[in-house]
């Protein structure tokens, strides 16, 4: 065993084996007794809990059908007959885990075919994870609760470790509620309340070296919000400054509210940006801090590399505006640590490049309004995506005024 020790302060409350897991013991009895424990006396706690994606991480095969509609369906060759658990489905994709407790790779009627074995939810398709590979699931210290390394769960060949529940559960970040609960509960009595970063970061890394955030085909790698973090300006923060972790924030069949979760905006904290950018051309366009800030460079399952967005939003929030700044090392390995003006402007601003962005990120652009001269009559009419109609009719209104002018 070893000390957990990103974020010193609250490292005590974190010991990890093999792997990084909330494993804390509030109490040397404790054992873990489920969420569903939990609710009577924090209905609310568990109610926003279940908006989240964190209960959904490992569905039975009736739950997978139940929180998406249309339902995800069984790869082909499939029934849900013959899956044991899907592994998420309800944020981004799912991958499936069969009887035998293995990761299905190969599909189709006769299940010789290798790949088709993951369901991406924004295209609804199937591409290739492993495709044909013998893949155990190994992926319990962060998908489960009160995840051991010893055994495999109900006795399955394919799945290394055990479980006390699950997907994450209430004591995933609370540690096991047993003698809380016997207790009666109470404020300091039996469990955990962790705020460090490093616990979300537990699993929201990529592990290895916490400090490098991986990438891959030009997108940052997917649940590395922590590494992001401690490369932000926000690194002496904690996620909770921002987060309820009890309340989601990723739009999906449980919330259908985007950033229901956020507790602190960008403005509660930067006033000065938020004054400068109101009433600003792009503000009024209804571009919001995160657009700019919080791209979507991380890739889960799908990305467009031409439109520079992926489907995991960024936390590295700092933007370099120098138009020669590279978003990557050059093996592509590696994200360096701040977002550049592709990902942060060219997503909407399309057909434009960065040395166009960077003469307007450089300097004033939170406070940037559009002379009066080139904003074109029927402004309000622009599709809210394609900005550059807006200068394409602004040029026009020039070259006719320029035009009407000369004659
Ligand atoms: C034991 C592992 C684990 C820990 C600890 C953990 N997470 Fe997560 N988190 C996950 C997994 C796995 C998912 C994906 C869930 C899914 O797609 O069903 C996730 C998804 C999320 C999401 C996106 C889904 C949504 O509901 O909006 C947010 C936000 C999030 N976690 C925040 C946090 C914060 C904040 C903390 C710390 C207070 C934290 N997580 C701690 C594993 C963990
Ligand atoms: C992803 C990690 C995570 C999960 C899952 C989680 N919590 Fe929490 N919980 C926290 C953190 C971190 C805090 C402290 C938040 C803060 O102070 O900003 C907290 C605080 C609390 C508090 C004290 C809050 C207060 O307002 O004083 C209660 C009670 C609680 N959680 C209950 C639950 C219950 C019940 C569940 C399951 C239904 C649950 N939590 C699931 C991370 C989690
Ligand atoms: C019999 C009722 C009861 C049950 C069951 C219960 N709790 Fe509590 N819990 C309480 C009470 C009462 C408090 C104190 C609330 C307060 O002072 O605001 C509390 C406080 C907490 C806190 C905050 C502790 C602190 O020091 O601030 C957390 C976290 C928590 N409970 C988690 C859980 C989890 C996780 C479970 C399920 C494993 C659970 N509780 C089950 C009654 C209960
Ligand atoms: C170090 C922790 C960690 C490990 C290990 C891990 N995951 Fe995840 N996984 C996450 C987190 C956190 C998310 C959600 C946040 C994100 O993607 O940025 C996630 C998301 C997912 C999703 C998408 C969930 C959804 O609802 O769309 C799938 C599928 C998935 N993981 C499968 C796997 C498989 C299979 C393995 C093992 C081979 C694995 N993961 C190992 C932390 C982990
Ligand atoms: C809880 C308060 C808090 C919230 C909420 C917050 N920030 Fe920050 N932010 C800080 C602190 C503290 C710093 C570091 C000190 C500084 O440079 O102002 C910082 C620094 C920054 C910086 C770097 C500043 C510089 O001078 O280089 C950027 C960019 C930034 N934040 C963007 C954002 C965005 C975008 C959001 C919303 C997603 C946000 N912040 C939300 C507190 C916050
Ligand atoms: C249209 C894109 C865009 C939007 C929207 C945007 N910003 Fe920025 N922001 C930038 C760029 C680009 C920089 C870097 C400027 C530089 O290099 O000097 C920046 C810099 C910052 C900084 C660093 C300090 C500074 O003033 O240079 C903070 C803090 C910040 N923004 C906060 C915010 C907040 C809060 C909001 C929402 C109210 C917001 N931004 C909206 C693009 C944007
Ligand atoms: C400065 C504020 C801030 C901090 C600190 C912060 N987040 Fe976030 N986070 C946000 C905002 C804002 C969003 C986007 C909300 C929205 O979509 O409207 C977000 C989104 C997310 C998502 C969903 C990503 C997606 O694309 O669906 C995850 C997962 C997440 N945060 C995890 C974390 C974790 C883990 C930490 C700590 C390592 C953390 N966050 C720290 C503000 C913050
Ligand atoms: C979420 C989409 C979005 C993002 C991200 C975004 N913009 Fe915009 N931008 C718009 C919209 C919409 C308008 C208003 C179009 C109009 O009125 O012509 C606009 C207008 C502008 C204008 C004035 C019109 C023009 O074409 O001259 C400039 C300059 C501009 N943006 C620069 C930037 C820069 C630099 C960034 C990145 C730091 C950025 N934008 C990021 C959507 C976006």
């Amino acid at each position: 065993m070893m000390v957990f020790s990103v974020n010193g302060a609250y490292a005590k409350d974190y010991v990890i084996g093999e792997h990084k897991v909330p494993v804390a013991k509030p109490d040397p009895a404790s054992t873990y007794k489920g969420s569903e424990s939990c609710k009577m006396c924090h209905t609310e706690k568990y109610d926003g809990w279940k908006t989240t994606g964190h209960p959904y991480k490992l569905n039975t095969p009736a739950e997978a059908q139940a929180f998406n509609s249309p339902p995800v369906p069984a790869p082909d060759g499939y029934t849900y007959d013959d899956i044991y658990l899907v592994i998420g489905g309800w944020g981004w994709k799912a991958r499936f885990i069969g009887l035998d407790g293995y990761i299905i790779t190969k599909t189709g009627a006769d299940r010789k075919t290798n790949g088709s074995n993951q369901y991406n939810l924004a295209t609804k398709g199937w591409v290739d994870y492993n495709p044909g590979a013998v893949k155990k699931f190994d992926c319990g210290n962060c998908h489960t609760t009160g995840y051991s390394l010893a055994g495999s769960q109900a006795n399955k060949p394919g799945i290394v470790g055990t479980w006390e529940e699950k997907s994450i559960g209430c004591e995933a970040c609370h540690g096991p509620g047993s003698e809380h609960i016997k207790a009666g509960g109470g404020k300091g009595v039996a469990i955990i309340v962790n705020k460090s970063a490093a616990m979300c970061g537990a699993c929201h890394t990529r592990g290895g070296d916490d400090a490098k955030i991986m990438s891959k085909d030009g997108f940052v790698e997917h649940h590395e919000q922590y590494p992001e973090f401690l490369n932000s300006p926000h690194k002496e923060l904690n996620c909770v400054s921002c987060h309820d972790p009890h309340k989601g924030v990723h739009v999906g069949q449980t919330n259908p509210t985007e950033g229901a979760g956020i507790t602190a905006q960008c403005a509660t904290c930067h006033s000065k940006q938020n004054t400068d950018f109101t009433g600003s051309t792009m503000q009024k366009a209804g571009v919001k801090c995160i657009d700019c800030h919080m791209p979507k460079t991380g890739k889960s399952a799908v990305g467009d590399i031409a439109k520079f967005t992926g489907d995991v939003k960024e936390h590295l929030f700092k933007i370099n505006s120098d138009p020669n700044a590279k978003m990557f090392s050059d093996d592509g390995k590696l994200a360096m640590g701040y977002i550049t003006l592709d990902f942060a402007c060219l997503g909407c601003h399309t057909g434009k490049d960065k040395a166009w962005a960077s003469t307007y990120a450089k300097d004033g652009l939170h406070k940037y309004v559009k002379p009066a001269a080139e904003t074109p009559a029927k402004e309000t009419e622009m599709p809210e995506k394609t900005p550059g109609f807006g200068l394409f009719f602004a040029i026009a209104a020039m070259i006719v005024a320029i035009v009407v002018r000369r004659r």
